[in-house]
């Protein structure tokens, strides 16, 4: 997967060289490639903010410093060496007014060959950037959670993380992707319960007598249990949505 991010602060984005992403991208599984938007403002100041129309704090960013940078990008992503990928990226613009980004969205997002980020800082981009791309990419307005971030960078590194780990060989095991919190299939709209490893006894807290067992029946359901104790205790709204009619009889006597 290619990954275009421009952003005033590339340097904000060198965790990704780090553990798991730092892996995928060695292994060439994702192919970052972090820009400056100020590479594409016209003044000796760099400035990329004017103040905004209609009065009101903050600044907004300009859209002609976005417009150039991303069709560059675009360009440059167009003709990278090999080729690939071809077409157009999917475009997302972190904004604490976006949909959710939720797990199904990271997915989805995993299956795109190549995605640009376009986090703002101040008060936003001009709202004709995403008008004008929206004629022409998929773009997307996308919050991470009802919080207020000092930018948008704070959220793609979220984003990337939570895609990055979903592309095939980024996991060694596969299966813990499909145990995942908020994974579809079985354990839908269920927190993953609590996990132990050795030593059996510590600090007086023993672990759970039916993991020692050996009986992988007993052990799901315990699992399952488990998770929807959690799931009732801290996410109660997961349990009173839709996904209630996943609730098999026994799940309704937890
Ligand atoms: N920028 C500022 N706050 C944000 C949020 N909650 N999600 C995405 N982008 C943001």
């Amino acid at each position: 997967m290619r990954v275009d991010i421009i952003s005033i602060f590339p340097e904000y984005f060198a965790p990704l060289d780090v553990s798991l992403m730092g892996k995928a991208r060695e292994r060439g599984i994702l192919d970052i490639h972090l820009h400056q938007l100020r590479d594409w403002a016209h003044d000796v100041h760099k400035t990329v903010d004017d103040t905004p129309y209609g009065g009101g704090p903050g600044m907004v960013m300009k859209p002609e410093i976005w417009g150039e940078a991303v069709d560059a990008v675009i360009d440059l992503g167009r003709s990278a060496e090999g080729g690939e990928p071809s077409g157009s990226p999917r475009m997302v613009v972190p904004t604490p007014s976006g949909r959710p980004f939720t797990q199904e969205v990271a997915l989805e997002y995993a299956k795109e060959p190549w995605l640009l980020f376009a986090p703002a800082r101040y008060e936003g981009i001009d709202s004709r950037v995403v008008a004008e791309y929206g004629t022409r990419l998929r773009v997307d307005e996308v919050s991470i959670g009802d919080y207020v971030l000092a930018g948008g960078e704070a959220a793609v590194l979220v984003m990337v993380e939570a895609v990055g780990r979903l592309l095939p060989g980024v996991l060694g095991n596969v299966r813990s992707v499909a145990d995942d919190s908020f994974a579809p299939g079985a354990m839908a709209n269920l927190l993953e319960g609590p996990v132990y490893t050795k030593p059996p006894v510590w600090r007086g807290h023993e672990v759970p007598d039916v993991l020692l067992s050996g009986h992988h029946g007993k052990i799901a359901r315990w699992r399952r249990d488990e998770a929807l104790r959690r799931t009732a205790a801290n996410r109660p709204d997961l349990l009173a949505g839709p996904g209630r009619d996943a609730l098999d009889a026994r799940d309704r006597q937890v």
